[in-house]
């Protein structure tokens, strides 16, 4: 299943997290079956940022490219920037900070092309909002890379909706997304305007850790338990595993979230596919949501 972020930017309503890339111990060779795999499931987006991994994992998935370059024009790939993390390989840094300057953006996607073996990224992302943020530097940043056919549509991450109306108000251009955490431990969109701003602009979110980052299945506080008694109920009426009442949770919102995949096993990216085709009833929906919250709907 697709869908259109803006015209000229179409995804795969899911998305494949790689964050986690180098924890999965791939060969290149394994990792390119891997996204062959998921191009034959439908999965056609990649989601990165330069950090992943102490700044690896766009290497990793550059190497399995470069056995097959062709399967680049297959894919969208959607990389970050803006985050400085403390690393063996930056030793000149002392403080985990963010820089939204023009030199740290561009420089940025400089690297993540080199890394990704591309010569363009799909959509930048501003991975988090800063406190110290000047939107006529960024946008300066975006019409050079823009210009020079480096990156192809912008948008930003964890940003409020004052925070995207901000840069919004600079950039001539669209900003096509805000990934946002969501998940049915994560309900922080639905109740902050979030999700509510980004209906209003007609603007699809991605949402991350839409299993909230495994702690669903293993939950450690009384939230996680009710939640996943709740879950259990509604997979049970479903007849289906945990992941895709959770997937189908997030896909059945008229906000048409785009969940992004965390898991590097066949296995269950296949059941999130799986989930696009499962009926959630709208009780089932309120069943869950109420169960993360605590409290029953006046
Ligand atoms: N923009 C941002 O600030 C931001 C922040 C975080 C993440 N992200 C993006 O979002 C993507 C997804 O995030 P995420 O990895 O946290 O997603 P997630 O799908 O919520 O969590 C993935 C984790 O859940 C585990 N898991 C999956 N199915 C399970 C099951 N049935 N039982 C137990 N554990 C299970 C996975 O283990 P296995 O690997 O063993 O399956 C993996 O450790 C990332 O790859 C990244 O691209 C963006």
């Amino acid at each position: 299943m697709r869908i259109q972020l803006h015209p000229g930017l179409e995804f795969s309503r899911l998305v494949h997290g790689y964050w986690r890339l180098a924890e999965w111990n791939l060969s290149d060779q394994q990792l390119l079956t891997l996204i062959h795999d998921n191009l034959e499931m439908g999965i056609t987006t990649v989601d990165h940022a330069d950090i992943y991994g102490d700044y690896s994992c766009e290497g990793l998935f550059g190497g399995a490219l470069k056995l097959e370059p062709a399967l680049r024009d297959k894919l969208e790939i959607v990389t970050k920037c803006g985050i400085k993390l403390i690393s063996d390989k930056f030793p000149e840094r002392k403080l985990k900070h963010y820089d939204y300057s023009v030199d740290h953006i561009v420089q940025s996607v400089e690297q993540s092309l080199r890394n990704l073996a591309t010569d363009r990224i799909d959509l930048l992302l501003l991975h988090r909002p800063s406190p110290f943020f000047d939107p006529q530097e960024v946008v300066k940043a975006f019409d050079q890379l823009k210009t020079q056919g480096k990156v192809l549509f912008f948008g930003v991450s964890n940003f409020t909706a004052r925070q995207f109306e901000m840069l919004q108000a600079y950039w001539d251009g669209p900003l096509v997304t805000n990934q946002l955490e969501i998940s049915p431990y994560c309900l922080d969109s639905f109740l902050n305007g979030s999700l509510d701003f980004l209906q209003k602009e007609d603007i699809k979110p991605m949402a991350w850790s839409p299993l909230g980052g495994g702690k669903i299945f293993n939950p450690t506080d009384t939230k996680g338990a009710r939640l996943l008694e709740a879950l259990n109920k509604v997979g049970h009426e479903l007849q289906c595993p945990l992941s895709q009442v959770i997937y189908q949770w997030i896909l059945k919102h008229p906000a048409r979230i785009l969940p992004v995949i965390g898991s590097g096993k066949s296995n269950r990216i296949k059941e999130a596919v799986a989930a696009l085709a499962l009926e959630m009833t709208l009780e089932q929906w309120f069943e869950i949501y109420e169960a993360s919250l605590g409290w029953q709907l006046p």
